[in-house]
């Protein structure tokens, strides 16, 4: 199934998609980064995957920087957009335009701390588990039908970094396991569930 990756940085899910890309029948076309310094654009450059930066800076409006966007995406003609760690607030338009088919990946136990600085949120708050969630993306932030979660136990030793380090493991393997239920078409979104065979998740 053809796909498109977006980024804002490191990329480490990216490269985990890639390293699992022929098991889960995923063809991603390009790579698309709103920051010319992301390291995830080296990562796909390294996988020979084509490659864009699109700088939201540029854009006198959220809308006229998703429109450039979508004009990027659907070149390629996907059938899958994968956000991963994609670091903008997306338009209510460019969301309903890529409705059931748009992934994100949240570093926190949806519908517990959506937005920014999750593990250190967690930690203050004196959370005892925490992890990670994948939704489909709707235009409500971080609030799209939960597809899947996993989670970690916290230790009171935990930083902000190691928690990060914890909760990425678990975003390698769920990330990839996730996209490949989509691209064997047993994940659909209706309505404003998620389904896996023909089941609410
Ligand atoms: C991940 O924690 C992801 O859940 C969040 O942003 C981070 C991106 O990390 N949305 P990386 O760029 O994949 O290493």
């Amino acid at each position: 199934m053809n796909g498109i990756v977006l980024i804002s940085g490191n990329g480490s899910n990216l490269q985990s998609i890639i390293d699992h890309s022929t098991a889960i029948d995923l063809d991603i076309k390009a790579v698309i980064s709103n920051h010319s310094s992301a390291y995830g654009l080296k990562r796909a450059e390294h996988a020979n995957i084509p490659t864009h930066t699109l700088s939201h800076k540029q854009f006198s409006s959220r809308e006229k920087f998703d429109q450039a966007l979508s004009n990027i995406i659907n070149q390629y003609n996907p059938e899958i957009i994968i956000l991963a760690g994609f670091m903008r607030i997306l338009s209510a338009k460019f969301t309903h335009q890529y409705s059931g088919k748009m992934l994100n990946i949240h570093p926190s136990l949806l519908p517990k701390f959506p937005g920014l600085n999750t593990h250190q949120r967690v930690i203050e708050s004196k959370e005892r588990q925490h992890g990670v969630s994948i939704h489909f993306v709707t235009e409500q932030l971080d609030r799209g039908p939960i597809i899947a979660q996993a989670s970690v136990d916290i230790c009171d030793t935990d930083t902000t970094e190691s928690l990060t380090e914890r909760v990425l493991l678990e975003e390698h393997k769920l990330f990839p396991k996730v996209i490949h239920w989509f691209t064997q078409g047993r994940l659909k979104l209706k309505g404003n569930h998620a389904m896996l065979d023909g089941k609410v998740l």
